[in-house]
């Protein structure tokens, strides 16, 4: 897979993707991923990248030329790929969305900032916009470093072993089960009998039911789904 970030501050994305998985996954040659500046793709002495709003108030938009150079050149190297603009206009990214993005060949990510970015750019260049959540970040950079990690830990050979990928938060729409290591005591604090009983039935069976409850008490939004689909986890506890 490979994945080309646009941004005007290429710094803020320079060490993020250099350590852990992603790291180890560049080094495999399993996704790769490039970063550019997109005051490269500016055509003024001063590389200009935003300018005032039409209709007038506070702030600068980023202006649509730039935008469309890069990623139109981008694009003559190998395949088209999915532009992607990150912005708290777009659709909430969630698992679902991770693992359907996870399946591209290429992805282009452009990285907003200032007060927007014109119109044109969303409308005519990208295929999508995304947002990480309801709040404002200054520009898109930290949401591209959440994108890629969600995406590039997917890829096919990324984590040591593919069970950690089957048994996880959100795949199902279940939030995890409570994890516990040695020592068995912990200032007082016993790890549950159960887990140190060597009863695997018994195990699987606690670590359901600690997750279903945990859905329900945190997450009622994700339990309303669930319950509202036909999925045999609710089946297990009606
Ligand atoms: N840029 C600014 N805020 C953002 C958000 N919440 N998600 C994606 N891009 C953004």
């Amino acid at each position: 897979m490979r994945i080309d970030i646009i941004s005007i501050f290429p710094p803020l994305l320079a060490g993020v993707f250099e350590h852990s998985i992603i790291k180890r996954v560049r080094d495999r040659g399993i996704v790769d991923i490039q970063v550019h500046d997109l005051r490269d793709y500016t055509t003024d002495r001063h590389r200009t990248v935003d300018d005032y709003p039409y209709g007038g108030g506070a702030g600068m938009v980023m202006k649509p030329e730039p935008w469309f150079r890069a990623v139109e050149s981008l694009r003559m190297q190998g395949s088209a790929g999915r532009a992607i603009l990150l912005t708290p206009q777009g659709q909430q990214l969630n698992q679902r969305v991770v693992q359907r993005l996870a399946s591209e060949d290429r992805l282009i990510i452009l990285c907003g900032r200032y007060e927007g970015v014109d119109e044109r750019v969303a409308e005519r260049l990208v295929d999508e916009e995304i947002s990480i959540g309801d709040y404002v970040l200054s520009g898109g950079e930290p949401a591209a470093v959440v994108l890629v990690d969600a995406i590039v830990r997917l890829q096919p050979g990324a984590l040591g072993s593919s069970e950690s990928i089957v048994e996880e938060t959100f795949m199902e729409g279940l939030l995890e089960y409570p994890q516990y290591t040695r020592p068995p005591e912990f200032r007082g604090w016993r790890v549950p009998d159960i887990l140190l009983s060597g009863d695997h039935g018994a195990v699987d069976e606690w670590r359901r039911q600690r997750q279903i409850e945990r859905t329900r008490e945190r997450r009622p939004d994700l339990w309303a789904k669930l319950s509202n689909s036909d999925d045999d986890v609710i089946e297990t506890t009606t």
